[in-house]
């Protein structure tokens, strides 16, 4: 073998070497990714979209200009990952309490439209659509894929009637709520140290506004309202031990309690109709003795 022949085997080596070096704290740091629980239905955040820059994108293509993709679209897709990650970022902190509609609506929005314009067939400079390059170019459909689980949240949360039209802010009907709602939890706070007999007493007229203003708001409630009212009530009968009836069960022990009188109703009134009919039927007879009577008496006197 020549001097040169050993040269290049060494070089391989340590090329090799290098190799297998970078390879193993790539696995070490990808192991570390996965000690994080995924959570089931809800995509995993694509680090490698989120936090690496578009650099090794570009140096690994190296496909002809009519397969690139454009810089305009790149852009919208640099807006769209951006958006993305702030609404992820904005909705984990408010997984509990819930309130994942009253925080985050203004990072929904966004998202949304940053996602329209690379959806929309509309065509870029260049005559290109983006929603071609980025959408449909591929079987795994990322971009689609991710935001169709952000949509299928916030359809989920039914944030659409806690947020006015335009994701402009939270409407008046749920402000008003969560008005209330800071009221009895304060009145809670307040007394939760002492009796919780005490607490009963003090903040029953509270809870009990707020449990009509619940019942009375629209059949369809976002997460949020709907999440509080049940940790409130939760509160409330479970950790205070305080009993109350609900703004449900009024109606329903009157309406029970008439049931109950139904069938004594009902003999009762058949037994009155009956002595009715049966005075009626005596009557006649008597009327007539009667008056018959008083007519001799008339005649005598
Ligand atoms: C989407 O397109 C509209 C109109 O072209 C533009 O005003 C808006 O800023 C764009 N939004 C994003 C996120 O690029
Ligand atoms: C885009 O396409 C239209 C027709 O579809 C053509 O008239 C126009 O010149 C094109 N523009 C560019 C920049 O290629
Ligand atoms: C909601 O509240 C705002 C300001 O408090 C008021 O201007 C607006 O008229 C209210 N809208 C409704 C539908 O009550
Ligand atoms: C109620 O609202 C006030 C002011 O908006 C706030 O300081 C307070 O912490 C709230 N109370 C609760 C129990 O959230
Ligand atoms: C605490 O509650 C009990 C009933 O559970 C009551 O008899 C007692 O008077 C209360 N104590 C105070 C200091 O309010
Ligand atoms: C109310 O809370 C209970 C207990 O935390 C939970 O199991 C239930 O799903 C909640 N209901 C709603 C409508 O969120
Ligand atoms: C609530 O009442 C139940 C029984 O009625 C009792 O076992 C429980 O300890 C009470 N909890 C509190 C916090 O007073």
């Amino acid at each position: 073998m020549s001097p040169c022949g050993n040269c290049l085997i060494f070089v391989f080596f340590v090329i090799n070497i290098c190799a297998f070096v970078n390879c193993d704290e790539g696995t070490s740091l990808d192991s570390g990714d996965q000690v994080r629980p995924d959570s089931p239905g809800l995509p995993r955040v694509p680090s490698s979209l989120l936090a690496d820059s578009f650099v090794p994108l570009s140096l690994m293509s190296s496909f002809p200009e009519d397969l690139e993709i454009s810089n305009y679209c790149l852009e919208l897709l640099s807006i769209f990952s951006q958006r993305y990650s702030d609404y992820v970022k904005c909705l984990v902190p408010a997984a509990r309490p819930v309130r994942v509609c009253m925080k985050c609506y203004s990072g929904y929005g966004s998202l949304l439209n940053a996602y329209m314009n690379i959806s929309s067939d509309q065509m870029g400079p260049g005559n290109e659509s983006c929603r071609d390059s980025l959408m449909r170019s591929d079987r795994l459909m990322l971009v689609y894929v991710l935001f169709s689980n952000m949509q299928d949240l916030w359809e989920k949360s039914n944030c659409d009637f806690c947020i006015t039209e335009k994701f402009q802010g939270v409407n008046n009907e749920t402000t008003h709520f969560m008005k209330n709602l800071n009221q009895t939890l304060s009145c809670f706070e307040k007394y939760q140290q002492g009796n919780h007999t005490e607490l009963c007493k003090n903040c029953k007229s509270s809870y009990k506004g707020l449990n009509e203003l619940y019942s009375s708001m629209e059949k369809t409630l976002c997460i949020d309202v709907e999440d509080a009212m049940n940790m409130t009530r939760i509160l409330w009968s479970k950790n205070f031990n305080c009993s109350m009836p609900r703004g449900e069960t009024v109606p329903v022990i009157a309406v029970s309690s008439f049931m109950l009188f139904l069938p004594i109703i009902f003999y009762l009134s058949s037994f009155l109709h009956s002595e009715q009919k049966k005075r009626k039927l005596i009557h006649p007879k008597r009327m007539k003795s009667y008056s018959s009577l008083m007519n001799i008496q008339d005649k005598r006197s």
